[in-house]
């Protein structure tokens, strides 16, 4: 398949002379929103836990980094390293956050660390913050109907994703820490943009593999024999990242941004990559074929696409997530079956 555009070749705009802070800039996703940041010009300082970590290394080698990037030791629970990273910039992306279904390791870092986040911003008076939230604060609501088109007006619900604990505390802790920066935002007079993506996949800046990412590559890496009886909606890094910056800059974005370019069941799943990489021992069979198979939920994004941004396919973006994780050396390439 070819690979799609790149968008550090879009005209770089706006960014320059503007320093912006982006947290947890090792990232996978802010890592992208850092690559495109430097392209449009901007002068960025990424927050990581570990400057010294070979982990952030790639964030180095990204073009117009020698110049304009520096990495700022900072924790999500320490808001004076937080306030001195973001002192003196324009803009705040927040893309930082565990990714775990624990709640002990989930929760005080997504609300407290986004509060200290704002707080921070709302000291240096940036202009704008945009905070990287989840479909998982939009979509969690067994009483909603699969017929139901989902936009930016719609929230997870608490109790539900409490209860079914085990699953939801990330859901959880994502739609807690939203709703806590759109609090603490009105009071203290910030102006927060949120992005809120579905899965997001497509190539790896990073070395390691992020948790998005092992949900294609258990498939490809014979770790399972079955597929989930689910269903997820998936969005490209690129356009995640590209998003971010778009409600940035454009200056009458305001409020919530879904993004999702297509909501699949994971039998559709393993068969785009079976027909993409044959060569794999991909599942054929799902664990649970008693139950009636899963519907979609269907959203709607045209908020997004009115600011301007185009969906890369979903059967590209697990394309490219392949290639990378090939390339990065997390999945053995196979001889081709023919
Ligand atoms: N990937 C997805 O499918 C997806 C979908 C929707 C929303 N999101 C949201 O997008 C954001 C980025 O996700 P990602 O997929 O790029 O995850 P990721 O690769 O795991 O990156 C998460 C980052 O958060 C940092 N972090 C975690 N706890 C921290 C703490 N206490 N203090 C400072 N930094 C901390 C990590 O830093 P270390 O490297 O130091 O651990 C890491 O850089 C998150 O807010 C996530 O909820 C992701």
């Amino acid at each position: 398949m070819p690979g799609a555009a790149d968008i550090s070749s879009s005209p770089a705009a706006g960014g320059h002379g503007q320093t912006v802070c982006v947290t947890g800039a090792g990232g996978f996703i802010a890592s992208w929103i850092v690559k495109l940041l430097l392209a449009r010009g901007y002068t960025v300082r990424g927050t990581v836990r570990n400057p010294e970590d070979p982990k952030n290394d790639h964030l180095r080698e990204l073009e117009g980094a020698k110049e304009r990037l520096t990495l700022w030791e900072a924790d999500l629970l320490d808001f004076h390293s937080l306030r001195a990273a973001i002192a003196g910039c324009h803009g705040v992306f927040h893309a930082a956050c565990p990714i775990t279904d624990d709640p002990e390791q989930m929760l005080r870092p997504a609300v407290d660390g986004t509060k200290n986040v704002i707080m921070a911003a709302s000291e240096a008076k940036v202009r704008r913050v945009v905070f990287t939230s989840s479909v998982g604060a939009v979509y969690m609501d067994p009483n909603r109907s699969h017929d139901v088109v989902m936009d930016e007006s719609y929230w997870s619900d608490l109790e539900y994703c409490k209860d079914t604990k085990v699953l939801n505390w990330y859901c959880y802790g994502k739609t807690v820490a939203e709703q806590t920066a759109w609090k603490l935002a009105k009071e203290l007079g910030v102006d927060l943009v949120v992005v809120n993506p579905v899965v997001v996949l497509g190539p790896l800046l990073q070395s390691s593999v992020n948790a998005s990412s092992v949900h294609i590559l258990k498939y490809l890496a014979g770790w399972v024999n079955t597929y989930a009886n689910a269903v997820q909606g998936y969005v490209h890094v690129r356009d995640v990242a590209q998003a971010h910056v778009l409600v940035f800059e454009a200056q009458p974005a305001s409020g919530r941004y879904l993004c999702v370019d297509s909501v699949i069941h994971r039998g559709e799943v393993v068969e785009i990559l079976g027909e993409l990489f044959p060569e794999y021992p991909l599942p054929t069979k799902c664990s649970d074929e008693k139950k009636p198979i899963a519907k979609p939920h269907k959203f709607n994004c045209q908020k997004v696409k009115e600011l301007g941004l185009e969906f890369t396919p979903v059967k590209q973006c697990l394309y490219e997530t392949v290639k990378s994780l090939q390339e990065k050396g997390h999945l053995a390439t196979l001889p081709k079956r023919h």
